[in-house]
This record gives C-alpha cells, structure tokens and sequence, in this order.
C-alpha cells in the first residue's frame, strides 16, 4: 500500500499543476438556495457511472459532481462537496485522496465514481447499512432488503437519534460477523462506517443538530437525491473531520457492546485512520497537489 503510493510521488502534482489553491478553496462555500443544482435532480443514464456511496451518487445525480460520474478530481470534490451539501475541503482532500487510489492511474489526478466499488480498497468494505457484503452479491448498489432492515431501526421514529443510528449500523455488524464467512471487519472498517453514519446525519441535518428527518435519509439513500423539495438545506455550519469525529466518538459511546469493537476511539481517530490510508503527509500533499497543506488536517 505504503509503496503503490510512493511510486505515485514522482507523477503526481502534474495533473492540476496550475491550480490557484486560495480562488479554488474561496469557491467552497454552500451554494446560494436559488442555485439551479438543487432543483435539477436527474438519475444516471445509461453511460453513467455511479459508486457504492450516495453521498457522491448525490452530487453527481444534481450535478455537483460530473453528471456522468467521471475524472472526478480533488478539486472538483472539495468545490461541489462545499456547494452541495457543506461538506468541509478538509474532509473531501483527505477522502478524495483515498478514492484516487481507487482509479486505475492516481497519479493521473482523477478516478471515477465506480472505481470505488473496489472491494476492500480502500475505502469499500462489508458491515454497509444499503449494500449487500461483498460476499452475498452486488455490494455496491442500493439494496432494498438491506434498506428496509436498516430502517427498521427508525421505525415510529420521524429524525434519526444517536442511538437509533448507532443500533442500525451495529446491527449490520452483527449480522456480517453472524452470517457472512469473508466478513471483514476490525477498527478500519468501524471508522469508517461510523463516519458514513455520521455524514448521513450532519448532512442532513447539522453538527448542532445530529438529528436527520427519516425523509431526507430516505431520499438520500433511495434516489440518492439531495432533500431540498423536502425542506432540506445544506447545514449552515461545514460538516468537516473535527464534526465527524466527534459524532463517530458519540455512536460509539452509545453502543452497549462498544467494548466488542476492539478500539479506543478519540476525536481524532476518524480522520488518522484515512491520513494512514493514504500514506501519510507528504503522500496526501502529492495527491491533492499541495492543497492538503492549506487544510487544516487533524492528526497532520
Ligand atoms: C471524496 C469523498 C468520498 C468518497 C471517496 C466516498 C466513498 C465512499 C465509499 C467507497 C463508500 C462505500 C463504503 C461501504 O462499503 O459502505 C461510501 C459509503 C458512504 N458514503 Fe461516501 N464517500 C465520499 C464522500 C461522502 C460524502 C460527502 C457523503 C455525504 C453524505 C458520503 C456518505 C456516505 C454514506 C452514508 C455511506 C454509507 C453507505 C452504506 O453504508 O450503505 N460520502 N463512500
Ligand atoms: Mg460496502
């Protein structure tokens, strides 16, 4: 892993060589309510590609992302994660970073969205709350009975709570380890899909709220449509590591069985555990083409 990365060190930084990081960086703010983006939702079509993620099915379905799910960038993501849905630079330079190790050439500065269905690498893993493990199946499309399961744990309920939350992820856990003979799952995989728990949440609420009306996360993950027909608008405060970190430590505290997870989870945990993955500083730096150095990064 460590040496996929330095082989890319040598290439990497030529693919957006002229970038201005402070104009790009001034672009990441919430778009206006009147931006056109919100209203125009248009599925996939044919030569589309999407991923195992809605968070980034969602930007492309509204086109903060391109439409096509294609050569998406670093900067591309920071812009239309900001725009959309105030998804913090920080946190899209860092995820962003790993999705590029996804793509058959990193170094060449993009990859495209079903890239990330890779099993395992990096970021894909078993324990989804709307995908199937990789061991039943398609493991990376909207699987409904894996839904209808998930939301049964929000039943009676019109907004997510953090134990709700945290039950329905865990929930996936159980099964996986209970049912599935390739189940991969140790402190990665619990980082990472309590982080996903917690996007969902403070997308679609705020990190002041952490409370998601149960029809937004349905429109989420269903139509992996953006909720502003609903009344949803992006959280007036960025979601960012620092946010999500401190709610992965939350659903984490929650969870009765915490201590069968096997980890010690600080704020910082979320965020190191994607720097690792990556390589490092100096590997994130050449991945994002220096703009890792103007974020400020927790753990860098
Ligand atoms: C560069 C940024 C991002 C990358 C590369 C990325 C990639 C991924 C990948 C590969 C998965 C599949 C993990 C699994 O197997 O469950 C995933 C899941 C997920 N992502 Fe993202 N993501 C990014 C940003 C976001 C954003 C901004 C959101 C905001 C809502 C988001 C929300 C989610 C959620 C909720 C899941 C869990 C889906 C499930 O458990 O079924 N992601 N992401
Ligand atoms: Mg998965």
């Amino acid at each position: 892993m460590k040496s996929t990365v330095s082989l890319l060190l040598a290439t990497a930084g030529l693919a957006y060589a002229q970038l201005d990081i402070p104009a790009l960086l001034a672009q990441a703010v919430p778009a206006l309510p009147t931006d056109p983006r919100f209203r125009d939702y248009r599925p996939p079509g044919k030569n589309d590609v999407r991923s195992p993620c809605p968070g980034l099915n969602s930007l492309a379905n509204h086109g903060f992302l391109n439409r096509n799910g294609k050569n998406i960038t670093v900067p591309q993501l920071i812009v239309g994660g900001a725009q959309g849905i105030n998804i913090g630079p920080d946190f899209m330079a860092v995820v962003g970073a790993a999705g590029l190790l996804s793509s058959p050439n990193p170094a060449g500065g993009s990859f495209d969205l079903n890239n990330l269905d890779r099993h395992n690498f990096p970021i894909e893993h078993d324990v989804s709350i709307s995908r199937q493990d990789h061991y039943f199946g398609n493991w990376y499309d909207f699987n409904q009975r894996v839904w209808t399961g998930t939301l049964s744990y929000f039943k009676g309920l019109t907004r997510t709570t953090t134990p709700t939350a945290s039950k329905a992820r865990y929930a996936r856990v159980q099964y996986c380890e209970t049912n599935n003979p390739e189940c991969t799952y140790g402190p990665r995989q619990f980082l990472f899909s309590s982080g996903e728990t917690g996007l969902y949440v403070q997308i679609l609420s705020s990190p002041l709220v952490n409370s998601a009306p149960i029809s937004y996360v349905r429109s989420l993950f269903e139509k992996q449509k953006l909720p502003f027909d609903l009344g949803w608008r992006p959280s007036a405060v960025p979601i960012t590591f620092a946010t999500l970190g401190e709610y992965v430590v939350e659903l984490f505290a929650v969870n009765p069985d915490r201590a069968a997870e096997g980890i010690d989870v600080v704020q910082d945990s979320y965020a190191a555990t994607f720097v690792d993955l990556v390589g490092g500083a100096s590997a994130l730096r050449n991945l994002t083409n220096g703009i890792s150095d103007y974020l400020d990064i927790p753990g860098l």
